[in-house]
């Protein structure tokens, strides 16, 4: 956890379909509304670099460790360029997927080796040079090898088979959207292996309810960490 950055670092995951993407723009909102400086960002992308590499994950077939170091090459960028000087500066970083959407989809998922993923997110999410100072020489922070990792990830969970409804149609699928719902059971149990073992980091939303009700859950997770102000904002859907 990187508790010496003073900004907020915010993931959000879910299978494809789960109904991500229009309660992280309310959240935009909420937070710039109260006066907070926002990044929104998504991975695999968020620089030119990272959206090239998603580009390839996305779209060209590879095995599973080729997809595993492309996805945190992407990360790394992302990491350096966009979320660790965020952060420094005080936003809140609101993030669409991190590294436990690696977990997921190519651990559990694909079967990927979970052992090499953590290292692998070692080495990449290591806050050694990230955390100094704006001229780079003081590090912010005495302890070294610490792993920069989300403060909260809010996980949208919704049964395989209701996503694939809701996504039927929707668009052309990718490489991912288009793998058979057995994938997308087992990416499931890879995110609730997760929160199992982030319990703390994580909180899980029913995204099965209507998107109304999805919001007011999102919103008060975010009300009980103080980190936006009580009053409801049903406008916002
Ligand atoms: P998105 O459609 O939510 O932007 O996500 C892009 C796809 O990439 C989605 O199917 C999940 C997949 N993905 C991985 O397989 N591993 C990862 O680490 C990340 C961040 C995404």
């Amino acid at each position: 956890m990187t508790k010496s950055l003073s900004g907020l670092f915010i993931s959000f995951e879910g299978i494809d379909g789960a109904g991500k993407s229009t309660h992280i723009a309310g959240l935009a909102a909420a937070f710039s509304d109260e006066g907070r400086a926002v990044t929104l960002s998504r991975e695999p992308g968020g620089t030119p670099l990272a959206e090239k590499l998603r580009a390839l994950v996305l779209d060209d077939a590879m095995d599973p460790l080729t997809e595993s170091l492309l996805i945190f090459a992407a990360r790394r960028d992302h990491l350096v360029s966009v979320i660790a000087p965020a952060l420094r500066r005080g936003d809140v970083v609101l993030c669409d997927r991190f590294t436990d959407a690696t977990f997921a989809y190519q651990g559990a998922g694909r079967g990927f080796d979970l052992k090499v993923l953590a290292t692998l997110e070692q080495w990449v999410q290591s806050d050694e040079g990230l955390l100094g100072d704006p001229a780079g020489n003081q590090p912010m922070k005495p302890e070294v090898n610490t792993v920069i990792e989300p403060h909260l990830t809010v996980w949208f969970d919704l049964a395989p088979e209701e996503a694939a409804l809701r996504l039927a149609g929707t668009r052309i699928p990718d490489k991912f959207e288009s793998q058979p719902i057995e994938f997308f059971r087992r990416v499931a149990r890879g995110y609730a292996d997760r929160l199992q073992n982030h319990p703390e980091r994580f909180a899980r939303i029913d995204a099965f309810q209507n998107r109304e009700a999805v919001w007011q859950d999102v919103r008060q997770v975010f009300v009980e960490k103080g980190w936006l102000e009580g009053a409801t904002c049903h406008e916002r859907h």
